[in-house]
């Protein structure tokens, strides 16, 4: 390790409580002033006489000017030591420079060593995916790695203002769960006191019980799934934001999908536009996402995908392939509704035209990303859902609370869940979820 200055040693604080701490963000209120910046060194360069020093404080990234003649060698010989992800302090006057990232540019005057970095193993380079994923606790620092979550965060605080501003009450869903939400076959189980518990594959049984205290109301927190597929749209752990409507049948619901999608999406292009210009996103591509979005019917796909030449046939759910040719001539998302009742999961309704269907809806992703949200009507009759629960084998016990809730004052009710890894791996346009979430999970990874 490089020798370090402690950080807050009691005289330290004092030397600093005499400097203008400034983040980077906000230089631009400080043109002409002396200030300090805190960062992390994200590149030095000497050229004899003038040399760059470039760091990063979480807000921004400056660069910075060391001229040799104007500062004491100390300094100089400072800067030509620092390894990169060091932190430092450097201080000087802010200057507003065009050609500088971000606009503006310090003149150096002093810099201190806060604290040393090892070699950092991510350099200017392309490094092979496991590597970057093993290190994903450093890889977070790169630029696309902030942009991307950037936009992540940009589009859950958007989620939480569109319910907000529509009367939605919030309700948080268990992680620890007795009853199958979905599949079987993707459970995680853990035990639970002589018991077994599963970790939540939804919050969609429990929202459906809030409607009758809230009427409108969302989930929004981690979802699990064992996943055994290796693909750039499975993660074992995903977060996923899941509204539940009284009164609201398949149409409302489908309409409500369209307006919150168009609303993530106009908010992002609103407040990320930095970061969509380091994802180097194409954001025409996004400007022509509005309400309404196109429509089919499931059987109208399939009939559209044995013209194309797939091999589907009616009563097989869409697999990826199907959804990427189904998107071919599309720039919106695309509804594709009232999927085969064997195709979909136990609580859907069956379709009164249509008892082989159940009014249920995906929507599709444009330029390659596939489906964003499942939705539908839920089953409000107790006897058909009780049915449908045998009929995929389920055990019934399980379910008596959820069974009940067609008992008291049963009500037409509609809802969707949208994954948000998903949802902003096509708002950014990268290609693998993966890096859609700080921390991701898949089958082969539990680590950092
Ligand atoms: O279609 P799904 O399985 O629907 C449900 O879970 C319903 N209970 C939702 C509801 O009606 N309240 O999952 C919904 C969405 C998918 O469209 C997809 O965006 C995402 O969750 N998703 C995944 N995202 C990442 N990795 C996975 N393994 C995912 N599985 C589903
Ligand atoms: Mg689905």
């Amino acid at each position: 390790m490089p020798p370090s200055t402690p950080l807050f040693l009691s005289c330290e604080a004092t030397f600093f409580n005499s400097l203008l701490m400034v983040d980077i963000e906000r230089l631009g209120e400080h043109v002409g002033e002396t200030v300090t910046v805190r960062g992390w060194v994200e590149a030095t360069r000497g050229h004899g006489k003038v040399a760059f020093l470039v760091v990063r404080d979480g807000t921004g990234t400056l660069q910075t000017v060391l001229v040799k003649s104007q500062i004491e060698e100390t300094i100089w010989d400072l800067h030509g030591s620092l390894s990169q992800e060091s932190l430092v302090a450097v201080t000087g006057e802010v200057k507003e420079d065009a050609r500088a990232p971000g606009g503006y540019e310090l003149g150096v005057t002093a810099l201190s060593l806060l604290s040393g970095a090892d070699e950092y193993p991510i350099q200017a380079k392309e490094h092979g995916v496991d590597f970057l994923l093993d290190h994903r606790h450093l890889w977070l620092r790169s630029s696309l790695q902030r942009a991307s979550l950037k936009v992540r965060a940009e589009v859950s605080q958007a989620i939480h203002d569109f319910f907000y501003g529509r009367g939605f009450t919030r309700i948080d869903t268990p992680i620890l769960t007795g009853s199958i939400g979905e599949h079987a076959g993707t459970l995680f189980e853990t035990g639970y006191f002589g018991e077994t518990a599963y970790l939540a594959q939804t919050g969609q049984l429990y929202v459906e019980a809030a409607c009758p205290a809230f009427q409108k109301v969302y989930c929004f927190g981690p979802t699990f799934r064992a996943e055994k597929s290796k693909t750039r749209r499975h993660l074992t752990e995903f977060w996923m934001i899941e509204p539940e409507v009284a009164f609201a049948d398949s149409d409302d619901n489908m309409r409500l999908q369209e307006e919150f999608v168009s609303y993530l999406v106009e908010r992002a292009l609103e407040n990320c536009a930095d970061e969509f210009e380091v994802l180097e996103r194409d954001t025409t591509a996004l400007e022509r996402i509005k309400t309404p979005f196109p429509r089919i019917s499931y059987t109208e796909a399939v009939e559209q995908l044995n013209q194309k030449g797939s091999k589907t046939e009616w009563g097989q759910d869409l697999g990826a392939p199907d959804e990427a040719a189904l998107m071919e001539d599309q720039d919106r998302p695309l509804f594709v509704y009232n999927y085969p009742k064997g195709a979909k999961a136990f609580y859907m309704k069956e379709n009164p035209d249509d008892p082989r269907t159940v009014l249920c809806n995906d929507l599709l992703a444009p330029e390659g990303y596939g489906e964003i949200i499942g939705g539908s009507q839920r089953e409000d009759d107790h006897d058909r859902l009780l049915a449908r629960i045998r009929e995929e084998g389920l055990p019934e016990e399980a379910y008596k609370w959820y069974l009940d809730l067609r008992r008291y004052g049963t009500f037409p009710h509609s809802g969707f869940g949208l994954g948000l890894e998903r949802t902003v791996g096509w708002i950014t346009g990268r290609h693998h979820i993966r890096e859609m979430i700080p921390f991701p999970r898949l089958m082969n990874r539990l680590y950092p």
